[in-house]
């Protein structure tokens, strides 16, 4: 006998049993919840449930993308993408100074001294984190127009350098190239009549990574948006002999105010204006293949989109039309709003941050720098999951 009003004949689903509740008026002013009693019948259309030899109902559906779902470890077989330390850059702030200074906006971060800076390392490292890029805050006294202190070979990036490699010597060490730190204009370039000038400062680029290559860099990053920076800067590394240092080109790079957060750890703001005149324009996806074009030709190893989750499909733009690997930034104001709605309870922010590195990694990043890169390497060790 049928217990479900399915089959042929009228094929109505009858529950057996009061299931739901509904609110009912029972006059005008009141709401009362009475049990529904299955009074009402929800018409199925004919042949759409069918009995199985079990009595029970079939909906005879043959591919049920469900079976590959049914266990986690069924879930992690057919898993696509997977998320590692191995893929992680965790960026470092550093300052010259004794102590850390808190980062009000970027709960969890520090300004470290360079001490500390080692210490936050070292500790990393042991979750599996094995690449770092570093982010100075100068003091103002040092910056000026032409941001020579970014290749003083006693400036605190190529000291912080030279303390992580010898540290950590199969660390990779990634900094920084463009002006903003030391720059008395907070621009990333030279400024002349309130414009950024392009090849001029491309010059000081070229001897900014000179000098971090020189500290023991392995990996410089310019994320300074001037035209022709990448190729330049191939090629005096390769003219002074550093044709083993590798170039991440901050390829697309939005003018984004998801920075702001790191523009306070940094003390780093535009002194005037913005930066679109240099950083790309967030309403264009396309001209990210025109920058993906030129830093490959100019010969750049890995290229990076920056920011990151609100940008996921230039990242897979990129992917698809690159063979080089691809860097996702997810960069300071993501990482603020994670952690301010985390803070409320709102989110819960373990679960929260591992779904979005893995969205990065589905999206078709090999590798994403984040502030979590410590953090999500624990996580992940205590999950089993790596
Ligand atoms: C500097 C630089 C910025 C970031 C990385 N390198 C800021 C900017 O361009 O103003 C932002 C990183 C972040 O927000 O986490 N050229």
């Amino acid at each position: 006998m049928l217990s479900f009003g399915f089959a042929s004949a009228g094929a109505l689903v009858q529950p057996s049993a009061p299931r739901h509740s509904v609110l009912r008026a029972s006059s005008p002013s009141m709401a009362v919840l009475t049990p529904f009693t299955g009074e009402e019948l929800i018409q199925v259309p004919d042949g759409v449930l069918r009995e199985n030899a079990k009595g029970r109902p079939w909906v005879d559906q043959r591919p049920r993308p469900r079976r590959n779902r049914k266990s986690e470890s069924m879930r992690r077989m057919v898993r696509e993408t997977s998320i590692s330390p191995a893929n992680f850059i965790y960026p470092l702030f550093i300052h010259d100074e004794d102590s850390n200074v808190a980062i009000a906006s970027m709960p969890g971060c520090e300004r470290h001294s360079l001490k500390s800076m080692l210490a936050e390392a070292k500790d990393a490292w042991q979750y599996g984190v094995r690449s770092f890029v570093l982010f100075p805050k100068v003091d103002d006294n040092l910056k000026s127009n032409r941001g020579e202190e970014a290749y003083n070979p006693s400036g605190i990036v190529p000291r912080a350098v030279s303390m992580l490699k010898e540290a950590l010597p199969d660390s990779i060490v990634c900094t920084d190239v463009a002006l903003d730190p030391y720059s008395s204009m907070g621009h990333d370039g030279i400024v002349e009549d309130g414009r950024i000038l392009n090849d001029e400062t491309i010059e000081q680029l070229c001897k900014q990574s000179v000098c971090q290559a020189r500290a023991g860099c392995d990996v410089v990053a310019p994320s300074d948006m001037m035209d022709g920076r990448v190729g330049a800067i191939r090629d005096a590394l390769d003219a002074e002999g550093f044709a083993d240092v590798s170039i991440l080109a901050y390829t697309a790079k939005y003018a984004s105010a998801y920075y702001g957060p790191f523009r306070d750890a940094l003390d780093s703001h535009p002194g005037f204006g913005d930066k679109k005149t240099y950083q790309q324009d967030p309403a264009n996806g396309r001209e990210a293949l025109i920058e993906c074009q030129l830093d490959e030709l100019e010969g750049a190893d890995m290229l990076m989109v920056k920011p990151g989750l609100p940008y996921l499909d230039v990242i897979l733009r990129l992917k698809q039309s690159t063979n080089l690997p691809v860097a996702a930034y997810h960069v300071s104001g993501e990482y603020s709003m994670l952690k301010a709605a985390a803070e409320r309870g709102w989110l819960d922010e373990r679960k929260v941050a591992l779904e979005t590195l893995t969205c990065f990694r589905r999206a078709g990043a090999d590798i994403i720098l984040t502030y979590y890169a410590k953090q999500a390497s624990k996580w992940l060790l205590e999950d089993g999951l790596i």
